[in-house]
């Protein structure tokens, strides 16, 4: 069974203007998306600024309001109790942002900040309380000793981990990673990742792992979700996406995908260059004649494409 089922899901703002302030329209930033995470799975939610992928999460959580659809947890309907504090939900699902300075409180220390979830939802001792924080502070790979300071005397990377530790201190099953690592210099990124993939294995964690890179993500996730104006162009595993992309979109992202090797600079600015060309040509093929994405097609039984029939 799923640990995660989200069907349909739909989240419009309403855009409003006159005198009045009347609705004149909605911006439908989640546009009818469906998709399962397994237990312990790594699912990739990517796409360019502005596709919908925050609100995707922010929904999951309770951070924004669902106008239609249904969130299902371990097969149970939970769309109705979703982002209400103390049930067991709550607990189970928890996210972590790109820039950890912003979700911490400066004016709270370490101490806190990581055991605010635990008392949110446990009684304990504060010695007992200490030893959990030391030991989260100890997975992300921080002494004890930063547990009395605060969140401006660390850097970027180190506060990440700071958010990572709370993320988990409550056991979660499912994290929604909002591109936790975009705000983070290269050489950091990986040491953050690597601690992500580790709790994954201590704490048996789901990712929903969002991210506006293809390059990032590519060892993380054993399925991904192509995302644009609210929808889904591209589904599949890493082999269906990275090997065979089948949407001009995510052939696009995949161009985009910085080559490490300078030597190879100029072969991918000329294939970034034919694939927006390209881009250019088909856009009117790969999107209806209102820019709309199209329903979801499989390829495959792994691979499923936005295309018209
Ligand atoms: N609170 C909000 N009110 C109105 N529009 C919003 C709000 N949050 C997001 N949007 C709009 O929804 C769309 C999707 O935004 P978002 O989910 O943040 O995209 P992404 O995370 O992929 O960059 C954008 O057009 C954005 O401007
Ligand atoms: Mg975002």
């Amino acid at each position: 069974m799923a640990l995660l089922s989200v069907e349909d899901l739909k989240v419009y703002f309403p855009i409003k203007g006159g005198i009045f302030a009347r609705t004149l329209d909605y911006v439908r930033a989640v546009d009818s998306v469906s998709f399962d995470i397994e237990p312990g799975q790594t699912v990739g939610l990517i796409g360019e600024s502005g596709s919908g992928k925050s609100t995707t999460g922010r929904a999951i959580v309770g951070l924004s309001k669902i106008t239609a659809g249904k969130i299902s947890f371990d097969g149970e309907d939970i769309t109705k109790y979703v982002g209400k504090n103390r049930s067991s939900y709550r607990r189970g699902v928890q996210m972590i942002f790109q820039d950890a300075y912003s979700s911490l409180d400066p004016k709270r220390r370490v101490l806190d900040l990581v055991a605010e979830p635990l008392r949110n939802f446990e009684k304990l001792t504060k010695a007992e309380e200490r030893r959990r924080v030391d030991e989260l502070l100890e997975i992300v790979g921080l002494g004890p000793e930063n547990a009395i300071k605060y969140p401006h005397e660390f850097s970027g990377g180190q506060r990440q981990r700071i958010g990572i530790a709370r993320a988990v201190a409550l056991k979660p099953r499912l994290i929604i990673a909002d591109e936790p690592v975009s705000a983070l210099d290269l050489s950091v990124q990986a040491q953050v990742l690597n601690y992500l993939k580790h709790i994954q294995q201590e704490f048996k964690l789901a990712y929903l792992f969002i991210s506006h890179d293809l390059g990032v993500v590519k060892y993380m996730c054993d399925h991904l979700l192509i995302m644009h104006r609210g929808r889904f162009v591209e589904r599949g595993g890493r082999a269906d996406i990275y090997e065979n992309p089948t949407h001009i979109y995510t052939k696009q992202l995949i161009a985009a995908i910085p080559d490490p090797d300078p030597e190879k600079k100029d072969d991918s600015m000329a294939r970034r260059a034919r694939i927006n060309q390209e881009y250019e040509t088909l856009k009117t093929m790969h999107y209806d004649p209102n820019g709309r994405v199209y329903d979801l097609r499989a390829v495959s039984d792994t691979h499923s494409v936005a295309l018209p029939e």
